[in-house]
């Protein structure tokens, strides 16, 4: 781990050096949205200064250039996460829109009574889109629950699923609770009887090794900015053959092959469902993220988060009237906590007037804060150029705040 350590990782991301010196900044909000190195800020400014042109559009060179920068990437997207195909790659806006595109064109095909089973730890993400679909075609939503560690509880997933069953929508890694789900059990059971999976991997993607051939999901979907990227680029990877028995999701240029008044034919995978000018500023900025964490590999990136931890909750764990909300036994870096009396905001609000920026609130997960029975937590969660030292001045900067509050 030498050459990699957290603090050499750090000169590689601007905001953490620039801020020094002006207020301090120990950036814990990494499940909200990552830091970005300079690799990728770099990338999007040389793409406006040097090659910006709408791609698959024009016969000039700067199109054409564009135009295969923008399939470098894709190749680089379906290199990652290990797909068959770079036709099986979609880029979106974000994981949202993954899910809403395949909620939507998915959800064409459903009937009444059809269900849709979510798992109850989802980001409202995962839920919303299904309920909107459901709502639309009749079709019913079941929830797989999880226990007071945080933990899927899969054993009920065989009875919830009937012969209605017509797909299942689950999150890699929790974002309140960390943890991360058995998902390739569930796949497994679900393919057994023909039900396709869509993983949500906001939080996944950054922390474990995902090869989608391997866990045999029919979509898995991704922001870049939860891994290094810019915001507002994403990505659905889809099966082709189930890709390929979706209608497309939005209508506009590019994801036609001919339009005319009397009818119109639709363009091959990927860009049927890419309609409209793409943020490829954004696509290249995320294969530069893509290559800094796979120079660096993903399981290394795990090993720094796993000890910060392990390091992190035993020093919470010491805390008196703290209690961790998720404590599954397979987790990311996400730390979820309460303390007693307090409010999460109050206490939030306190952390960063000592320069710790976490989350507070219910974290777009309404239905395990309504598990637990809270309004909210506060969140820490690291990325790979957090270190030791931040983590101790979480802690510290947590005990003054509940001397100065209690
Ligand atoms: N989904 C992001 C979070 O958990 C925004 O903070």
């Amino acid at each position: 781990m030498s050459q990699w350590n957290a603090d050499n990782i750090r000169a590689d991301f601007p905001i953490l050096a620039d801020r020094a010196g002006k207020r301090k900044l120990i950036y814990l909000d990494n499940a909200a949205t990552t830091q970005k190195p300079a690799a990728v800020i770099d990338s999007v400014s040389e793409y406006y200064r040097k090659h910006n042109a709408n791609v698959h559009r024009g016969v000039h060179f700067l199109s054409l250039e564009a135009t295969q920068m923008m399939e470098e990437a894709r190749l680089a997207v379906k290199e990652f996460i290990n797909a068959k195909s770079a036709d099986e790659i979609i880029f979106t806006r974000g994981t949202t829109e993954s899910i809403n595109l395949v909620a939507s064109s998915f959800g064409k095909s459903l009937a009444k009574d059809d269900e849709i089973i979510v798992g109850e730890m989802e980001h409202h993400s995962n839920i919303v889109p299904w309920q909107m679909t459901a709502e639309e075609h009749k079709a019913k939503i079941k929830v797989l629950p999880f226990d007071q560690s945080g933990e899927l509880m899969l054993d009920l997933l065989p009875q919830l699923i009937t012969p209605h069953t017509r797909i299942i929508a689950l999150t890699h890694v929790s974002n309140v609770l960390g943890t991360i789900n058995d998902i390739k059990k569930v796949i497994d059971l679900a393919h057994s009887l023909r039900i396709p999976v869509l993983i949500d991997g906001a939080q996944g993607i950054a922390h474990t090794k995902v090869d989608v051939q391997a866990l045999d999901c029919d979509f898995y979907c991704f922001s870049g900015h939860k891994i290094y990227a810019p915001m507002g680029i994403g990505v659905l990877y889809g099966k082709k053959e189930r890709l390929e028995t979706l209608p497309p999701y939005q209508g506009g240029g590019e994801m036609i092959k001919q339009v005319k008044f009397s009818g119109t034919s639709y363009n091959d995978l990927p860009y049927r469902f890419e309609a409209g000018t793409p943020d490829v500023a954004g696509i290249l900025g995320l294969k530069a993220a893509l290559d800094y964490v796979s120079k660096i590999s993903i399981e290394r990136i795990a090993a720094i988060e796993d000890e910060l931890l392990d390091y992190t909750t035993a020093q919470l764990q010491s805390i008196d009237g703290l209690r961790l909300i998720g404590t599954a036994k397979r987790k990311s870096a996400v730390i979820s906590f309460v303390i007693n009396g307090l409010h999460p905001f109050d206490v939030g609000t306190l952390l960063d007037m000592e320069g710790v920026a976490v989350r507070t609130g219910h974290h777009c997960a309404q239905p395990v804060m309504e598990h637990f029975d809270i309004v909210g937590t506060l969140r820490a969660s690291f990325a790979m150029y957090n270190t030791k030292a931040e983590a101790d001045s979480l802690i510290a900067a947590l005990k003054k705040a509940i001397a100065m509050l209690k």
